[in-house]
């Protein structure tokens, strides 16, 4: 039997006022990514599975998004939104090109599954010619409510126009609907606008596909899978559900979590063998942990590769574009960002180390600051391998130290510093008479002394 084709067309073009935000609700992130990047990910990928997406007009970073994660896909700009079933037409040119199954999902559910694609277009082989999704919710206000006969799925009431009996319904849609994509368009062209908010529901497909003689099923998931984002605090109970799961997937795949509950992961993190993570970590999109190594607590970490065998934390912070080599350690309050660390480089205390590249087994003494800014633009730091900068010392870039080399502590380092020299840079020290009294002064003054 050949597989079946599909289109899958995901609406994100709502404005999501609910959110209280001038950011296009679909962007909104979850583990790191935004909800729509969940939803797009999740559905059916590969030849013979086409992928449509409806964004509202001037939402240029949507359609951006879309293009990072599924290049392919076709985006239809739904210039009045007037509801589901009219973000739906907008794709419209995709839907006539006639695939097996027309897959409809909403991009603030981002939840969902791969597999509950699958399951979805199950019944359409056996000739549904519509399935939808549904839950129980715990509590469903809010969401439309599924009417059954029996087993037989009669029609989907909207929770602004259910009756006080139909709202104490708890099977709901979860938005997602699977049609045969051949019957798609005649059922969806029917669709009207006669309910309380005048509004194109795509929620109405249910009855008009009775009327016409054919069969609606509802498949059932869990109410974690198909959680709908309107609001901020759906948004964060989202992200609990996410945690959990990525959690679960690190331990699942070996890694030490000794505080699971307390570490926040994204969707894209990867781990190799044996990594430890203590409590209180954060993990944001990019990362990368390779084997044996162990993130102390109280660090933050974005888009980061992180070498085998390393140490970073306890209170490190490695910020964008940090790549650090097996073995190299990194300590508390340490902030590094561009940063290449080879292997074996330590930087144990109190340091900044950005936009730089530093050679392997080099040592960084405590308070070492990489300045990179001089109030205009960055500028490059790159120190070679096996040298030595002591403690306190300000490398003030473009600079270049050499392989070998040795700067003393304190030093501010303007000029670059040969392989293997030895560089000491700071004002000579002045000592005379007169400490004691100026403190005494000081204190009758009611002031404390300025060192
Ligand atoms: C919708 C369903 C409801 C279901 C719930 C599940 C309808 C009419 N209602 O309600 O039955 O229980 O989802 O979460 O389908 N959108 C557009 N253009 C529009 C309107 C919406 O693109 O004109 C997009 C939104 O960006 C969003 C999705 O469609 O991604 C759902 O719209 P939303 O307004 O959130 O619907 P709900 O009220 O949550
Ligand atoms: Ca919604």
């Amino acid at each position: 039997m050949t597989a079946r084709s599909s289109l899958t067309v995901v609406l994100a073009a709502g404005e999501g006022t609910r959110m209280r935000s001038s950011v296009p609700k679909v962007l909104h992130p979850v583990a790191g990514q935004p909800l729509l990047v969940h939803v797009l990910q999740a559905a059916p990928n590969g030849t013979d599975a086409a992928l449509a997406v409806v964004i509202g007009p001037n939402h240029e970073a949507v359609e951006q998004a879309v293009r990072r994660v599924r290049p392919e896909a076709t985006t239809f700009v739904q210039r009045d939104r007037l509801g589901t079933a009219h973000a739906v037409l907008a794709a419209r040119e995709a839907i006539a090109r006639g695939a097996d199954d027309l897959l409809v999902a909403f991009g603030d559910t981002p939840l969902i599954s791969a597999r509950t694609f699958e399951r979805l277009r199950a019944p359409l082989k056996n000739g549904a010619a519509l399935a939808v999704l549904g839950f129980r919710a715990a509590d469903p206000t809010g969401y439309g409510r599924l009417l059954m006969e029996g087993d037989r799925l009669v029609a989907i009431r909207e929770h602004a126009d259910a009756s006080p009996e139909e709202r104490k319904i708890t099977l709901c849609n979860a938005g997602v609907m699977a049609f045969d994509g051949r019957k798609a368009l005649e059922i969806i062209d029917r669709i009207g606008n006669a309910n309380s908010k005048r509004e194109y529901y795509l929620v109405d497909a249910v009855s008009i596909v009775r009327n016409l003689g054919l069969e609606a099923v509802v498949i059932e998931t869990s109410e974690d899978e198909v959680r709908g984002i309107n609001d901020k605090a759906q948004l964060a109970e989202a992200e609990g559900v996410m945690q959990a799961r990525l959690r679960k997937a690190a331990l699942d795949a070996g890694v030490t979590l000794i505080a699971p509950e307390t570490v926040f992961l994204a969707a894209d993190t990867t781990f190799g063998k044996d990594v430890t993570i203590e409590p209180f970590v954060v993990i944001g999109p990019g990362v990368s942990i390779s084997d044996g190594a162990v993130i102390h607590s109280f660090s933050h970490i974005v888009q980061a590769s992180i070498g085998k065998n390393t140490s970073v934390g306890p209170y490190a912070r490695l910020r964008p574009g940090t790549s650090l080599g097996d073995g190299a350690r990194i300590g508390n309050f340490v902030e590094t960002k561009a940063a290449t660390l080879q292997a074996g480089v330590k930087v144990n205390h109190l340091s900044y180390i950005g936009d730089a590249e530093i050679g392997a087994n080099t040592n960084i003494g405590a308070g070492t600051i990489t300045c990179n800014y001089d109030g205009f633009s960055k500028h490059k730091t790159t120190i070679g391998k096996n040298a030595f900068i002591g403690t306190n010392s300000s490398l003030v870039a473009p600079v270049n130290i050499g392989d070998g080399a040795y700067v003393g502590s304190g030093s501010v380092i303007t000029k670059d510093v040969p392989d293997d020299a030895l560089a000491v840079e700071r004002s000579p020290q002045t000592i005379r008479e007169g400490g004691a009294a100026r403190i005494r002064e000081m204190k009758t003054r009611g002031k404390k002394p300025k060192a």
